[in-house]
């Protein structure tokens, strides 16, 4: 635990809201940097120290970093990830910043180099993060359910049907409340377990099997359907782009691996597809519009 407060960027996000939520349950101070103050205090209420700015402001992360001794650096996959996040290191280290844990990109997106431009952008940041006199983790998590399963679950409790590109390309899905278990366990940890931690669910899924999972949490079919793959949009922006390499990479099996970094820092096994299948299950239920 630390006196001073814990630096979150990207806080208001999917995942970085997870992470805040823990680090006030356990009665650490934290401060949250985000372009939306109003945002911030309608989720945090009272619980969060906030600096307002953009990662293009210097002078709003050197506030930011002040008195700060450890930061959790997260930024949304754009043109801009590798400068933003480079501004927030320089600026932490600048301000005698002691930890940086990072939320990189998939190990699958990052090695081997020359796939992913979203993953050479997370390199990029790693390079740079070493480079720094401060102790740093980059987290690297596989796909996490929150993001495209739970689409996928939705719409097929209205369609009824799986469609997708890469339907026996295996997956070790990771819930996102595992990353965020693990990225507060590195924020509060003794040290660091590493440089760079791959980060899975306990097991390889398809799209395939997703479909025979909701057939039975519904107990009714859900088909299971081969899509064409996505084309990678040469003049795409760079999110669409990222994505479209993603798909590919998932179809060619590189998604398809398990680690036991969970099990190992955390003691207790990672959550699994099934589990969240059957949670959002019951929330699509409780749910008008989602009823079949
Ligand atoms: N989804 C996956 O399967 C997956 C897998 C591996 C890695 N990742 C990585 O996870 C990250 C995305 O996490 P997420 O989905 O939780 O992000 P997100 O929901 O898109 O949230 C983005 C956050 O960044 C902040 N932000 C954006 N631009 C900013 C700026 N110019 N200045 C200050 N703050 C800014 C936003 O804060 P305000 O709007 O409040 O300012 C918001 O809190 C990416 O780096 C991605 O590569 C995702």
């Amino acid at each position: 635990m630390s006196a001073t407060p814990i630096l979150v960027t990207g806080a208001t996000g999917k995942l970085g809201r997870l992470i805040v939520e823990r680090l006030v349950a356990l009665g650490q101070p934290v401060r949250v940097f985000t372009r939306r103050p109003e945002t911030a205090r309608a989720l945090f209420g009272e619980t969060v120290q906030i600096a307002t700015g953009d990662f293009g402001d210097r002078a709003a992360l050197d506030a930011a970093v002040r008195g700060v001794e450890r930061l959790l650096l997260l930024s949304p996959i754009s043109a801009r990830l590798v400068m933003d996040q480079t501004a927030v290191a320089d600026a932490a280290a600048a301000g005698n910043v002691a930890r940086i844990v990072k939320i990189s990109g998939s190990d699958w997106t990052i090695e081997p180099a020359g796939n992913s431009i979203s993953g050479a952008a997370h390199a990029a940041v790693e390079r740079h993060l070493q480079s720094l006199p401060v102790e740093t983790v980059s987290l690297r998590p596989n796909a996490w359910m929150q993001v495209s399963l739970a689409n996928t679950i939705m719409h097929a409790v209205t369609s009824g049907q799986v469609a997708t590109a890469n339907l026996d390309a295996g997956i070790g899905y990771i819930d996102a409340r595992d990353i965020a278990d693990i990225a507060v366990h590195q924020l509060l940890a003794d040290r660091v377990r590493g440089r760079t931690l791959s980060l899975t669910g306990p097991d390889v899924v398809s799209l395939r099997q997703v479909a025979s999972l909701l057939t039975t949490a519904l107990k009714r079919p859900i088909a299971a359907l081969e899509k064409p793959p996505q084309t990678v949009p040469k003049d795409g922006d760079f999110e669409h782009r990222a994505v479209a390499q993603f798909s590919r990479l998932i179809a060619a099996g590189r998604a398809a691996t398990t680690t036991d970094i969970v099990p190992t820092l955390l003691g207790r096994p990672p959550r699994t597809v099934e589990a969240f299948i059957l949670e959002q299950v019951a929330t699509a239920a409780a749910v008008p519009e989602y009823q079949p």
